[in-house]
């Protein structure tokens, strides 16, 4: 099996180590998820997104959704989490991870050439990227891959400089999300198989449009730029899944805090950095003093505004990314790397403190998957909450920074 490399931050004392929550890499973790296994045997047509509130049984959606890949991508990390830290693995092993993940993705299959998730296809294409890793000549994920890049390039408009992430009645009205800055790692994958450098351009071109546009001065992000598809220009700035159009939404911002550290390791261009940094101080000089990281930063507090726990674990394994990319430049920014990396721990061990559910058929409690929607959606688990919760901890591990229990 092939592991990323990963620098370890090893200037970091053991004594200045901040502590790392014990459920990081609990039993409880191979139980669950060889359960929810149960639940998705055969080739699946569904797949788990979110709980039931505050009784945590998960509710499935069909597999044309974009949620779809992270439950396969779950098991995959697991495999890989069962070759690196064996004996926290409650007697399963990486051959027994593999297969079920093998087995899980086979509902995805029929979407590369038909989906109708939008820009989501780089998240479908997750655990494809991740069977590479143990078979780079497995034929179905290096196609699967290649379509998936295919697609979200497909969406490339030039006039705007960015691929469109929903569709929308007016196809005039072209709609960029900052979630779309984590599907576009899928351009970089592909190019990478192939060579085809086009694919890198327009994933340079989107991330600096979204710089310049859903990016606020301050470090903060706007849900949804609105381009108009014929002219270029931005014509509404706007949110769906957050309080205000001039609010942040917690979650938005943790996907443009790991969406530009992954820029900044594709390309090793500086604005990218620079621009993670400006998204990682927004977000870590608003967590208020419980440490509880609100579903949007200017959600009012009075009734008490629900928690997102997926936003944390995406900030949190964004900031591990950020941290490595302080170390990867020159001369390395040592203290910028355990900044980040103290910070990303702080929001792993508060989180997990308060949200750890072990009644629950997920590991977290207390997300928020869609609080404007209506009914609100809040108080839940989250299938990628999860994943990056258990990402993590392979992370660290990985890093040379925690030990398998
Ligand atoms: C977390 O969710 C539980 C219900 O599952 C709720 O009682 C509690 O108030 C929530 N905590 C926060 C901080 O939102
Ligand atoms: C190749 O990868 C796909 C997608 O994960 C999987 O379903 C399939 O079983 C794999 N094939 C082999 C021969 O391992
Ligand atoms: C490279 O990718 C782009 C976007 O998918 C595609 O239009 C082009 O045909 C590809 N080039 C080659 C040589 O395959
Ligand atoms: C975009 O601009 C074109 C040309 O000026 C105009 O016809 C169209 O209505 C505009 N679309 C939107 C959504 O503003
Ligand atoms: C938010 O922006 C949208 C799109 O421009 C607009 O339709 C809506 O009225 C705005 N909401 C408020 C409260 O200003
Ligand atoms: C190191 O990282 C910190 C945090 O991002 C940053 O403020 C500082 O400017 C960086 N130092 C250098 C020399 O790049
Ligand atoms: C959380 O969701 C519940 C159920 O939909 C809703 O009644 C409640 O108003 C939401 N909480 C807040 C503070 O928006």
């Amino acid at each position: 099996m092939h592991l990323l490399l990963y620098v370890a931050l090893s200037l970091i004392p053991a004594s200045a180590q901040p502590q790392l929550p014990p459920e990081l890499f609990s039993p409880l973790i191979p139980q669950k998820l060889l359960a929810t296994a149960e639940l998705v045997q055969g080739i699946p047509t569904s797949y788990p997104q979110y709980t039931t509130r505050d009784t945590g049984v998960w509710l499935f959606l069909p597999a044309d959704t974009w949620t779809s890949g992270f439950l396969p991508a779950t098991f995959y990390a697991l495999a890989e989490r069962a070759a690196i830290c064996p004996c926290s693995m409650d007697g399963t092993t990486s051959a027994q991870w593999l297969q079920i993940a093998r087995s899980s993705a086979t509902g995805e299959m029929p979407l590369e050439t038909r989906t109708n998730v939008g820009h989501d296809v780089g998240f479908l294409s997750f655990p494809f990227v991740d069977e590479l890793a143990f078979d780079p000549h497995n034929e179905t994920a290096l196609h699967a891959v290649e379509m998936f890049a295919a697609a979200l390039a497909a969406r490339f408009n030039p006039v705007v400089g960015c691929t469109r992430s929903w569709d929308t009645p007016d196809p005039t009205d072209f709609q960029v999300i900052i979630d779309n800055m984590m599907t576009i790692d899928v351009l970089f994958s592909a190019a990478d198989l192939t060579g085809n450098d086009t694919l890198r351009q327009i994933a340079v071109s989107h991330a600096d449009k979204t710089m310049m546009n859903n990016v606020r001065p301050d470090g903060s992000s706007i849900q949804v730029v609105d381009y108009n598809a014929t002219t270029g220009a931005v014509i509404a700035r706007h949110t769906k899944q957050g309080y205000s159009n001039s609010s942040t939404w917690s979650r938005g911002q943790a996907w443009g805090i790991h969406g530009f550290s992954k820029m900044h390791r594709r390309t090793g261009l500086s604005r990218y950095l620079d621009t993670a940094r400006r998204m990682a101080g927004y977000f870590l000089d608003n967590i208020p003093e419980d440490g509880t990281i609100p579903w949007d930063f200017n959600a009012p507090t009075v009734p008490p505004r629900p928690a997102d726990t997926s936003a944390a674990m995406i900030a949190a394994d964004g900031l591990l990314l950020l941290a490595q990319q302080e170390q990867s430049i020159s001369p390395s920014n040592q203290s910028g790397a355990s900044y980040y990396f103290n910070q990303a721990t702080r929001i792993l061990r508060d989180t997990t403190n308060a949200f750890w559910a072990p009644a629950w058929q997920s590991l977290l409690s207390n997300g928020t998957v869609n609080n404007p929607a209506s009914p609100p959606n809040n108080q839940t688990g989250i299938i990628y909450g999860d994943y990056y919760f258990i990402k993590i901890g392979n992370d660290l591990v990985k890093l040379g920074i925690a030990e398998c229990q």
